[in-house]
């Protein structure tokens, strides 16, 4: 049987190996290219020893739970969180138990384990040990031109069809509006930030804290994407931010709108957040905005800048340990504040 214990640096070759194996090439290289950031720059992580636990079969690894250590606000109270990410188990020894021996010793080490955009056996593996679902996390899409609607399944009358009868609509929706206060893009999140979060965090029933520490390196040292990022203020003071990135997708140009935060109770304040997007898309020609939110409260501001809900596949898993939670807490998620930004999603 094999014995689950903590990571050394002399693992990264074979849990590379390993990765390699279970996901393939390309995602090991760009596995590879995050380790380091993710693993060990994380200051929810302050002895840089990365949150992975490894299965040992005498000197071969053949499974690894790696995770991201957050700080997790749980109805005003604050948890030792963890994100489950790449959990793997090699492909001759699956489905004899040891994915299973791996979740519970994650579980057993941590206040709040938490699981988005799970792969099938994942999320199968975590309905079988009856955790808490309450995914997916609703994904909301804003179309700003006519090839926001293109689908490559359909043939391009049927295409030139549906772009030509939706144009009128999109043209109300994505216009342009004044924005209702100020914002402007900055390099990086200062101390201001870190006092917003902490006005905010009791509002929300359930969220990753995000002070200035955890925003810097999760949106301004990431090795792998460039997020550009704007703040809200009024006042003189930060008061809200956004942060999104411009990509080319198979079927266009997509601005992810990949985190956001203001205090829900001012709506005119994410709108305005909403409407700088907005322009920013524009100017980087984008054909649509996409953004993944769970706060009910932010869903509608969405809904009432143009956005619609559309599939979600970002599936959510959620269970909390280190405070009391009845089984009707997992029901209630209008409060829980959930993004793209969240777990290591935007990869
Ligand atoms: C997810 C994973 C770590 C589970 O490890 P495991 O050792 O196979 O899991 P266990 O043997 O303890 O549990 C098996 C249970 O998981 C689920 N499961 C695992 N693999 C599955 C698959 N291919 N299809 C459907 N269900 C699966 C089932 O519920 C299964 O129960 P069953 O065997 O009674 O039907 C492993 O399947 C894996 O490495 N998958 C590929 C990598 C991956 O997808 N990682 C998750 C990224 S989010």
């Amino acid at each position: 049987m094999a014995e689950i214990d903590r990571y050394r640096p002399d693992d990264k070759r074979s849990v590379e190996g390993l990765y390699r194996r279970v996901f393939g090439n390309d995602a090991a290289e760009a596995s590879r290219l995050r380790w380091d950031w993710q693993y060990r720059r994380n200051p929810n992580n302050p002895g840089h020893e990365p949150e992975i636990w490894i299965a040992r079969e005498g000197p071969a690894i053949v499974g690894q739970y790696a995770t991201m250590p957050v700080k997790l606000s749980v109805r005003g109270h604050e948890v030792q969180g963890s994100w489950g990410m790449d959990v793997m188990v090699a492909p001759e020894r699956q489905r004899q138990g040891l994915g299973e021996v791996l979740f519970r010793t994650w579980d057993r080490n941590v206040g709040a384990a938490l699981g988005l955009g799970l792969s099938d056996s994942s999320y199968r593996l975590f309905q079988k040990l009856r955790w808490p679902d309450v995914g997916p996390v609703p994904c909301l899409v804003k179309p700003l031109t006519r090839r926001a609607l293109r689908r490559p399944s359909w043939p391009t009358p049927l295409n030139r069809l549906v772009s030509a009868l939706a144009l009128p609509i999109i043209k109300i929706v994505a216009r342009s509006r004044p924005l209702r206060a100020e914002v402007r893009l900055i390099q990086r999140f200062d101390d201001s930030f870190t006092a917003l979060w902490n006005g905010l965090a009791p509002t929300f029933g359930l969220a990753v804290r995000r002070d200035a520490a955890y925003l810097n390196w999760k949106y301004v040292s990431a090795p792998h994407v460039r997020y550009s990022i704007a703040a809200l203020r009024r006042d003189d003071r930060n008061v809200g931010y956004a942060v999104y990135r411009h990509v080319h997708e198979p079927r266009g140009r997509v601005t992810v709108l990949v985190d956001f935060l203001t205090d829900p109770a001012d709506e005119a304040g994410l709108s305005t957040l909403l409407h700088w997007v907005d322009r920013e898309a524009r100017k980087a020609d984008s054909d649509k905005i996409r953004t993944f939110a769970m706060h009910a409260v932010f869903r509608r501001a969405l809904r009432r800048s143009g956005y619609f809900q559309v599939k979600s596949t970002m599936e959510f898993v959620v269970k909390v340990n280190a405070v009391d939670v009845d089984p009707a807490f997992y029901e209630q998620t209008d409060t829980w504040h959930i993004t793209l930004g969240d777990s290591d999603q935007d990869r």
